[in-house]
């Protein structure tokens, strides 16, 4: 690998000035939950911001002015797109126009729990072909240590051009929490870490304009361990509190009231809750990154392994509590109706993306149940999302629906749902949430002594 020689003179200060003076064009490759917010906080903080996808309804979307990411609402994609702050586009050539770049394309993992890359080299390859001097690029894509200087660095010095030198290279890690209310790209600190101090500093004063802090970090590595820390320090912890919830069940000790009381110490301990299992984009993807690169260099990540098979055992445990609550009322799995209210990987959000709902809906169904939903941000749910024989709807929540299943289950506990009706009108439910407060004849809940 080239080495990181002197900043070309005048390329660095060329940029901050860019940057401080909100000159510059600034461009998001990836318009997800992640480069969406980012390209309109960008905007905000007075950037003319472009978009690339490979996806050409979204930019279709964003070029009517129209949002597709609950957080971000349509108001402001018509206001940038109009005041000129913000467009969007597939062709890739606008690249060569652009002084800094963000990379927030997807990083899944492969069937056999590897890392997939392949959205990253994509993108980044496109970018190499277009890559000017002066220009910063930043991978915010949440991955493994070492991809920045590994893997990015060494395809966008293909053309000759160096890092540090010619053009700048940072990771920054994403942190962004959907349908989180209080917590958003702005006010939430950005950690960044260049492969130099120049590609730091450029790095901060690009985000400065839009995000109230910057957190410095020495290295590319860095940035991109903290963020497996932080998604790691989560999968861990509900893997803990899952497998005592398991504990409580067999104790007939109520896990939620043991929380709720221990989080009461006003040091040392954070409260995590139980649940159906993890979800999302995230938590139950990211730490196999790190698992996976530690085995290069001889170690196992134990707690990450662990808490992956507890976590992932979770709608198993849901589905064995919903067969014991049917059995109360002397009902068979199969045969029986189940509805399920909420299928999102957790509240207030319209992302099935890992959901534990469907593994849980998908086992109801292997075994005979006959499966319905209710969720009011996820309208359909097609066969191969849930690997079940049928594309499903959301059914409309009425007290003759609740009345008409043999049990109702609640696997995410969005707000909007009254709680009290669904009581009032099911003959048996199985709370995975504990949504229902109290114990109640009918209800059973995950982690807790049953009540008949
Ligand atoms: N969603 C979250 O809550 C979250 C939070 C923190 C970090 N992250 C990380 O951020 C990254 C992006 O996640 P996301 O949820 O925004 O994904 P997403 O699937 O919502 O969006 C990714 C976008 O990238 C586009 N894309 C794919 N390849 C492309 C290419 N070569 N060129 C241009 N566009 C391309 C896709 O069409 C899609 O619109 C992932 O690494 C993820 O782990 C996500």
């Amino acid at each position: 690998m080239t080495s990181t020689s002197s900043v070309l003179p005048g390329l660095a200060e060329a940029l901050h000035d860019k940057l401080t003076s909100r000159t510059a064009r600034v461009g998001v490759v990836g318009l997800g939950y992640v480069g969406l917010p980012l390209a309109v906080e960008f905007a905000r903080g007075g950037f003319h911001a472009v978009g690339i996808d490979v996806d050409p309804a979204k930019v279709e979307a964003l070029s009517r002015g129209e949002s597709y990411i609950q957080d971000v609402p349509t108001a402001d994609v018509a206001h940038f797109r109009q005041s000129g702050h913000l467009s969007a586009t597939t062709d890739t050539a606008v690249i060569a126009e652009l002084d800094t770049i963000n990379i927030c394309v997807p990083t899944p993992l492969r069937k056999t729990k590897d890392p997939d890359l392949s959205y990253v080299v994509s993108a980044v390859e496109m970018i190499a072909a277009h890559l000017k001097p002066g220009q910063l690029v930043i991978l915010e894509s949440t991955t493994y240590p070492g991809t920045t200087d590994e893997v990015v660095r060494p395809l966008l010095e293909k053309r000759g051009l160096v890092a540090g030198r010619d053009f700048f290279l940072a990771f920054s890690p994403e942190r962004v929490d959907p349908g989180n209310p209080t917590w958003n790209t702005r006010n939430v600190p950005k950690v960044v870490g260049g492969v130099s101090p120049a590609c730091t500093r450029l790095a901060r004063a690009l985000y400065a304009a839009s995000v109230d802090t910057v957190v410095e970090v020495s290295s590319p590595k860095v940035a991109e361990m903290v963020k497996l820390l932080e998604n790691t320090f989560r999968a861990v912890n509900i893997g803990l509190v899952n497998e005592l919830a398991l504990m409580c069940d067999r104790l007939g000790i109520s896990v939620w009231d043991v929380v709720d009381a221990a989080a009461t110490k006003p040091f040392g301990f954070m409260p995590f809750y139980p649940g159906p299992g993890l979800g999302g984009h995230c938590i139950p993807i990211d730490p196999f990154y790190l698992s996976w690169k530690v085995k290069e260099v001889g170690f196992e990540a134990r707690f990450i392994e662990l808490a992956g098979h507890v976590n992932g055992a979770m709608p198993h445990h849901v589905v064995a509590k919903i067969a014991d609550a049917l059995n109360t009322h002397a009902k068979a799995v199969r045969g029986s109706s189940v509805l399920v209210l909420g299928v999102s990987y957790k509240r207030d959000i319209d992302d099935l993306r890992e959901s534990p709902a469907i593994d849980v809906m998908a086992e109801l169904e292997q075994k005979g149940a006959n499966v319905s939903y209710h969720d009011p941000y996820v309208p359909t749910v097609h066969s191969r999302e849930w690997h079940g024989k049928r594309d499903l709807a959301s059914v409309p929540l009425t007290a003759d629906a609740l009345r008409q299943a043999d049990c109702v289950v609640v696997l995410t506990d969005h707000r909007v749902f009254d709680y009290a009706e669904v009581l009032q009108h099911a003959r048996l439910i199985v709370d995975t949430r504990n949504a229902i407060k109290g114990a109640h004849e009918n209800v059973f809940k995950l982690g807790a002594p049953a009540r008949n």
